[in-house]
């Protein structure tokens, strides 16, 4: 056996689902990738605004209307200063997919036309691939691929070969794969896109809930990222944008609390960053979102970080004495954010998930809405296990025993 890792935060106490016990066994929560559990302070934070900070926002001139005002810009503060951004660029979305159409319809629209690409990567998740074959189809413009190696890398040579060609004008890549867990190094890549005159779009979905990410370091134009992936609740995302870009961009969506006046013919835009956020705001979930951020705070998200890099390198040395199973991306856990995705030889990825599943084991199966990425690895989909701050390598212990489990149900050979 190898060494059991040591990191282990001891924080599952903090999250009261953990403590179910389905069919009377221990809840092995291994599918934060997809979304996260919530410890009970976002729990709390929820119901106190709730129960006792409840009014709209921005309209109130009572102290409770006040309350709430306070509560959700002071949540967006402490969410801005999480990653290092200004809050005024701060901009509150749905989710990271909201985000990414939010630059497709505002920026992309007005700044793309014949003639010109964009440029994304083989490993996206949907939610940045989709918005741009759209706009691209509308817009009469290419869409290109940067490939990724046997390891799920990038090779830095393709998107110089690719900036050189003259016609991008923007690049949207993933900081963190949801599917290969590589880490990409965004910094580089943006000033690498900067030099070239283009416009540089990051997916923070992964690499927020699990890394210290300063948002003013890597100098994206755009970097957004999801809630309910970062230990908060589902319905509030967050995009950062450069000042001068989001200054000329014309809202993507329009209605109440987006204005500054309205005529009976035409109207004038709000401030950064009310411009970009038409309608009623998910108030309490931002509010569960600063809870969230100030949770991780003080764990320390370099801590975060290190636990979840030692227990990615656990998981890959248990998953590498199971017989027959193939783990896809970075060969080692420094490259890669916490989580695996892997194959078995003689068993589905479904079948995978399921027994686990019946031993109280939650990972993910399926093409993890990254079809493109699954047709270059050359499998339908796979099974996938990612880590949080609540887990231990016990909850490994736990996932390589059951896939033992699953192994000789299905008769595969021992070795
Ligand atoms: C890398 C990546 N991008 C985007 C998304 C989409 O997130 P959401 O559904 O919260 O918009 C996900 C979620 O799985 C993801 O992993």
């Amino acid at each position: 056996m190898p060494p059991v890792a040591e990191s282990s935060l001891e924080v599952r106490g903090d999250f009261p689902i953990l403590s179910r016990r389905p069919n009377g066994r221990p809840l092995i929560y291994l599918d934060s990738a997809s979304t996260s559990q919530k410890p009970q302070s976002v729990i709390d934070a929820l119901a106190t605004h709730l129960s006792e900070h409840n009014a709209n926002v921005h309209r109130g001139v009572y102290p409770l209307a006040q309350d709430a005002d306070a509560a959700f810009e002071g949540a967006r503060t402490r969410i801005a200063a999480f990653t290092n951004a200004p809050a005024d660029t701060t901009i509150f979305t749905k989710n990271v997919t909201e985000a990414i159409n939010l630059i497709a319809y505002s920026w992309a629209r007005a700044n793309i036309g014949p003639g010109d690409a964009v440029l994304i990567t083989q490993a996206e998740h949907h939610a940045n691939i989709v918005p741009w074959q759209v706009l691209c189809r509308e817009r009469g413009a290419e869409l290109r691929y940067l490939q990724i190696d046997g390891h799920g890398e990038l090779a830095p040579e393709q998107l110089q070969r690719e900036l050189a060609r003259g016609d991008v004008r923007l690049v949207a890549f993933t900081h963190v794969s949801n599917v290969l867990g590589t880490i990409n190094p965004v910094e580089q890549i943006c000033a690498e896109i900067r030099a070239a005159g283009a416009i540089s779009v990051v997916d923070g979905a992964q690499a927020v809930p699990q890394m210290p990410v300063n948002v003013s370091r890597i100098g994206a134009d755009f970097y957004a990222w999801t809630g309910h992936k970062a230990l908060g609740p589902t319905g509030i995302g967050v995009l950062h944008g450069r000042r001068e870009l989001l200054e000329t961009m014309e809202p993507f969506l329009t209605g109440g609390d987006m204005i500054a006046s309205v005529q009976e013919q035409d109207a004038t835009w709000n401030d950064l960053p009310w411009k970009f956020e038409a309608g009623t705001p998910a108030v309490a979930e931002a509010v569960g979102l600063g809870a969230a951020v100030d949770y991780l705070t003080a764990i320390g998200m370099d801590r975060v970080r290190e636990h979840e890099r030692s227990l990615t390198s656990y998981l890959l040395d248990g998953l590498a004495r199971v017989p027959g199973l193939r783990v896809v991306g970075p060969p080692g856990a420094d490259g890669r954010g916490g989580l695996a995705s892997f194959t078995i030889e003689g068993l589905h990825p479904h079948d995978i998930a399921e027994i686990v599943g019946r031993d109280g084991v939650c990972i993910r199966a399926g093409h993890h809405c990254a079809q493109p990425l699954m047709r270059c690895l050359g499998v339908g989909s796979t099974a996938r296990a990612s880590v949080s701050v609540y887990n231990s390598p016990a909850d490994i212990d736990a996932l390589i025993e059951s896939l033992s489990t699953a192994r000789e149900l299905f008769k595969l050979p021992a070795a």
